[in-house]
């Protein structure tokens, strides 16, 4: 078996969006640290700066651009200053995203259901739009979108949730077989439960009651899915991994 190299992603330009927290912000410094320049999109400017500085701290290169991925004008703009600063953006992270536990009848949070069906399905769009035509006049590319347990099977309290996520699995499965030609590949992480900020935005006490979260037991970490991401994108061009599932050991799907 032929070790790894060092730096598996030197000279390689990779864009997370949502890389202000959680997933995101572990897969830019792991990725970063495979020795790939990599630009962070998301809303607070603040925390990708934070993250920018320790890429930065540790000899990477790395780039801040505030994005909100539902503008699409945003978006495309991220990917702009990403090319103009680093070059080419060779892999794309669609991680942006967030899940309201909500109970489908009763109160209805529908300011909730749109803002995850903006965010989870129309961000990511916005940002395969951003950037598919010039992975196809480059030959090469990969596509990974931050998917979810939820984007496999439904989830009580969870269902619109799960519906943007069965959006961006449906998507992606169709897309792959498109860009396929092209030289480009298209993963879906799905994970399990995982501690990170996102586990708190739920703002519907009785739908939280209700379906509730795993208790008791030890939660995945952001660093776990970032490994999965880098698997992933590490892989030779024989090889194109077209989705991770990871749950919890006590959970299993
Ligand atoms: N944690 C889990 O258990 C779990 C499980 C399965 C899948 N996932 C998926 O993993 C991804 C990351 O979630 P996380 O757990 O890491 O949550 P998180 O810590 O809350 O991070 C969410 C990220 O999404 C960004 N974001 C939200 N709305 C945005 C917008 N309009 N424009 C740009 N960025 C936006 C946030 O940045 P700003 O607020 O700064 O914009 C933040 O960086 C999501 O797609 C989620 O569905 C999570």
């Amino acid at each position: 078996m032929s070790a790894l190299p060092a730096s598996p992603l030197s000279g390689q330009v990779a864009v997370i969006t949502g890389a202000s927290s959680g997933i995101g912000r572990e897969t830019a410094l792991t990725l970063a640290r495979a020795g790939a320049a990599v630009c962070l999109g998301a809303r607070r400017i603040h925390l990708l700066h934070e993250v920018v500085k320790e890429i930065e701290g540790k000899g990477g290169k790395a780039l801040a651009v505030q994005t909100d991925v539902t503008k699409r004008n945003e978006v495309k703009n991220l990917i702009a200053r990403a090319e103009e600063a680093l070059g080419p953006v060779d892999i794309l992270i669609n991680n942006a995203g967030l899940w309201y536990c909500t109970t489908m009848t009763g109160k209805l949070d529908e300011d909730d259901w749109d803002t995850m069906i903006d965010v989870n399905c129309k961000g990511v769009m916005n940002a395969i739009g951003a950037v598919i035509n010039g992975m196809v006049a480059r030959k090469k590319g990969h596509i990974v979108n931050m998917s979810s347990e939820c984007g496999r099977k439904g989830f009580p309290g969870l269902a619109v949730y799960s519906g943007t996520k069965f959006f961006v699995e449906g998507m992606s499965a169709a897309l792959r077989l498109e860009v396929a030609k092209h030289g480009i590949k298209v993963t879906n992480i799905q994970p399990g439960d995982v501690d990170t900020p996102g586990h708190a935005i739920s703002h519907d006490k009785e739908a939280i009651e209700k379906f509730g979260a795993p208790k008791g037991i030890e939660l995945m970490q952001a660093v776990d899915i970032a490994e999965a991401v880098l698997y992933a994108v590490t892989q030779p061009k024989r090889t194109a991994v077209n989705e991770v599932l990871l749950s919890l050991p006590e959970m299993p799907f």
